[in-house]
């Protein structure tokens, strides 16, 4: 899951709007100060492209993508469909344009299977709900229900087929087409193969007891059922790591009650994501959730929040969980020792204390704490 080390990078820069702004120029004082070798390419992506473009993730962003070594990506803004087509110039109202989120656009498009979500808690931080909490969360990024198979009104062709087919849909037969909506979920074997064995291999490298396969699959039993039967399988091949497996519902409440018997997590792209959520709570909210989004060819790295637009231009909000995605960047690059340094000056920061913001009850702003990282390095 990480490159050969090369002597010099092409980075793509993909700000976005909001506080992603804010953020990634923390990020970009700690990178500075590392001396990794690297040109910083600015991508354009964002809301601002989506109202004057009618595409918020331009092709010219996308063959940037194709060029660079690696990216760093801020948050961009998103609003339901009625209220992203009142905010698009004159010219382009009306002419069908639908908003769809860039970032899950990026990980399909880039095939970036594998969202990893490390969840640590920083000794020192005081928003940490127990400490010692160490749990990395394997996500699967590209399928699931983001596939992106969905009908707001369910064509005629569509519903006698199901009909035909299944039993339990009967009770919407009789439906009009606009009467209901339908969101495919799909689970394919070499998808949940992969990211199931991403899991594995990580634990293994890096001596993880455990892994715990997050599913549903005593209701969703076609495709949660799948993911579960292709984990049994794999889990034979790693006879050393513990299996575990528990339903989404269980596991959120689990986790709060027991987090330390949680080690690797691994699931589809849905129950992922609410799980990273609670994660990251639990290690100090949003502003230490950090990701990667990771593929063969092309990685990138984001916080794992969004853009917060009531905090935007304010430089308020804490950079941390940017800085430690530069960190799983580096990783990635194979600078393994710029990473080890850049997490380490990262918890020293959180240790000490003296530099915090708001969340974490400090005064400081953004660019305070990537100043401090910096001068640690
Ligand atoms: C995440 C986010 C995204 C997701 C949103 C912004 C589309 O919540 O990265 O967890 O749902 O994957
Ligand atoms: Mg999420």
């Amino acid at each position: 899951m990480e490159r050969a080390k090369k002597s010099h990078y092409k980075i793509a820069w993909l700000p976005g709007d909001g506080i992603g702004i804010e953020v990634l120029e923390a990020a970009k004082i700690v990178l500075d100060k590392l001396e990794l070798n690297a040109d910083y390419i600015h991508g354009d992506i964002g809301w601002e492209f989506w109202c004057k473009e009618g595409d918020a993730f331009p092709q010219r962003t996308i063959d940037l993508l194709n060029s660079v070594d690696a990216a760093m990506f801020g948050a961009i803004t998103s609003k339901p469909v009625k209220a992203a087509e009142a905010e698009l110039v004159p010219e382009l109202k009306g002419k069908g344009l639908v908003y769809r989120s860039p970032i899950v656009r990026m990980r399909q498009l880039f095939d970036l299977y594998i969202c990893l979500r490390p969840t640590k808690a920083y000794p020192g931080n005081p928003l940490n709900f127990k400490e010692n909490i160490d749990i990395v969360m394997f996500r699967e990024n590209t399928e699931d229900l983001y596939s992106g198979v969905e009908f707001n009104t369910v064509p005629k062709e569509l519903s006698d087929v199901l009909e035909k087919l299944s039993k339990p849909f009967a009770k919407f037969k009789d439906l009009k087409e606009n009467g209901y909506a339908l969101s495919c979920k799909i689970n394919t074997v070499a998808g949940s193969e992969r990211i199931i064995r991403a899991a594995y291999n990580f634990a293994r490298e890096f001596g993880r007891k455990k892994v715990t396969i997050v599913h549903k699959a005593n209701v969703v039993r076609a495709t949660d059922g799948l993911f579960l039967e292709i984990a049994k399988e794999i889990a034979k091949e790693f006879p050393e790591i513990q299996f575990d497996e528990a339903n989404i519902d269980a596991m959120t409440m689990w986790l709060l009650k027991n987090p330390y018997n949680y080690d690797v997590l691994v699931a589809p792209n849905l129950y992922g994501d609410i799980i990273s959520d609670l994660c990251a709570q639990m290690v100090g909210g949003l502003g230490f959730g950090c990701s990667g989004n990771i593929g063969e060819r092309l990685a990138v790295f984001e916080p794992t929040h969004g853009s917060a637009p009531k905090y935007a231009g304010q430089y308020k909000v804490n950079p941390i969980a940017t800085i430690l995605a530069a960190k799983m960047m580096l990783d990635w690059l194979g600078e393994k020792e710029k990473a080890e340094k850049l997490e380490k000056a990262t918890a020293a920061i959180i240790k000490e204390g003296k530099v915090r913001t708001y969340d974490m009850g400090g005064t400081n702003k953004t660019l305070d704490i990537a100043k401090a990282v910096a001068e640690k390095l």
